[in-house]
């Protein structure tokens, strides 16, 4: 297996596929649409990690940085895949580029229905916070 910078024209197809079969817990938004995945590779382009294994996509992660707090979405394994720490290996490598950038602190979401991925973040040194997540559609 290799990780390895996103490709747009390569690899799109094969991530939304990835993503939509790791539905519920990967929750699809307007925000991952071609287009505002184009747009989102003009920051960070380095934080999107994808893991390949004989020409398949079998992993995805996307990061972003703000100069202040990393963000971590949609890391997402193959489902015949699971448990056999590519998960944990994405993790490690968007982390290495983190703090390559600085970041001191990330933070991820976790919908409220996923509980058991909580054990696979924990066991990487996350902690839940005591925190209300607020967030408004602007557009
Ligand atoms: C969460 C996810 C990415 C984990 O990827 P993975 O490749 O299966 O995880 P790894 O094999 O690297 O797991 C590493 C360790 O984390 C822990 N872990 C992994 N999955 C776990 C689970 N469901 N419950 C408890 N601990 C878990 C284990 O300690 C595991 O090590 P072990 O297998 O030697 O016991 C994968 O289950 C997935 O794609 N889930 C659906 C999408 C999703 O929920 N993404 C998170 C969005 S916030």
């Amino acid at each position: 297996m290799i990780v390895r910078q996103f490709n747009y024209d390569q690899d799109l197809d094969s991530v939304l596929n990835l993503w939509r079969n790791s539905a519920p817990q990967i929750r699809m938004s307007p925000s991952d649409n071609p287009k505002e995945i184009r747009k989102k590779l003009q920051r960070d382009a380095d934080l999107f990690l994808v893991a390949e294994e004989d020409d398949h996509i079998i992993g995805a992660v996307l990061g972003g940085f703000d100069g202040r707090r990393g963000m971590i979405y949609h890391l997402a394994v193959e489902p015949s895949r699971r448990r056999e720490g590519v998960g944990r290996v994405l993790m490690e490598r968007i982390e290495d580029r983190l703090r390559g950038k600085g970041c001191l602190k990330y933070y991820l979401l976790v919908t409220k229905d996923n509980r058991e991925t909580i054990g696979f973040y924990e066991s990487l040194g996350c902690e839940v916070m005591d925190l209300f997540i607020l967030g408004k559609v602007i557009q």
